[in-house]
């Protein structure tokens, strides 16, 4: 067993490595934030690319009542059929610690916007990994803003400092799957029984 003082010896020897998770990861949460890109669609609509804000609430239940129930099955790995009050909110108050949230939503000349695309990563600073997850309505399909979405997640997480970067697939989530593999994960099949793909990128 260790002793308490090579415990100490252990966390001094680790802060003169690196910085403590909690300071790095927060250091370059300060940096300023950008406010996003614009994206062009196929119909000619511009959308916003950007870090989701706490009164995106109503936008992105707009946004999910056009999901399908396959999509959400694909996005939350089980049925959803309403996002409740709470759960927007809390979706939309992200713990900026841990969390990245990206949203696709309408510019400020829609008068009801809507969200139409998210990825979010859950940054374990333990582990130095984020748990990444991600969604476009169907409408938006196969027009590289899935791609788009976790190629600025990934860079979100790198610049925090976060050394790999993953998630759990559905195995039948073909275009998923097959956009993964074009952004280098690797997949590792380990969840026998459960119909789900860990990919996994180091970043
Ligand atoms: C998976 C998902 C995010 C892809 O979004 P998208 O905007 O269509 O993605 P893209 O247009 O960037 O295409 C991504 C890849 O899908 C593949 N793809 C595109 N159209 C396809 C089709 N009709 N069938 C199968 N694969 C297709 C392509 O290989 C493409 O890769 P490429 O950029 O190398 O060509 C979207 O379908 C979705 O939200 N699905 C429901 C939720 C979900 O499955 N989330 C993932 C769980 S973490």
């Amino acid at each position: 067993m260790k002793t308490s003082a090579s415990l100490v010896a252990m966390s001094n020897y680790r802060s003169r490595v690196r910085p403590p998770e909690r300071l790095r990861f927060r250091a370059a949460n300060d940096a300023p934030r950008s406010d996003g890109e614009w994206v062009k669609c196929r119909d000619g609509r511009s959308l916003r690319l950007r870090p989701i804000h706490p009164d995106d609430v109503v936008a992105l239940q707009r946004g999910f009542s056009h999901l399908s129930a396959e999509e959400i099955r694909m996005r939350f790995l089980h049925a959803l059929t309403e996002l409740p009050d709470a759960l927007a909110t809390r979706l939309c108050q992200i713990d900026p610690d841990r969390e990245i949230a990206l949203v696709l939503v309408d510019g400020p000349e829609v008068p009801e916007p809507e969200i139409h695309g998210v990825a979010r990563a859950y940054i374990d600073p333990t582990t130095d990994s984020a748990e990444f997850a991600v969604i476009v309505q169907k409408a938006l399909n196969g027009q590289g803003f899935g791609r788009l979405l976790m190629q600025r997640v990934i860079a979100a997480c790198r610049a925090r400092g976060v050394r790999e970067i993953w998630g759990d697939v559905l195995v039948e989530n073909g275009r998923m799957l097959t956009l993964c593999d074009s952004l280098g994960f690797r997949r590792e099949p380990v969840f026998h029984g459960t119909g789900l793909t860990r990919v996994r990128l180091a970043i």
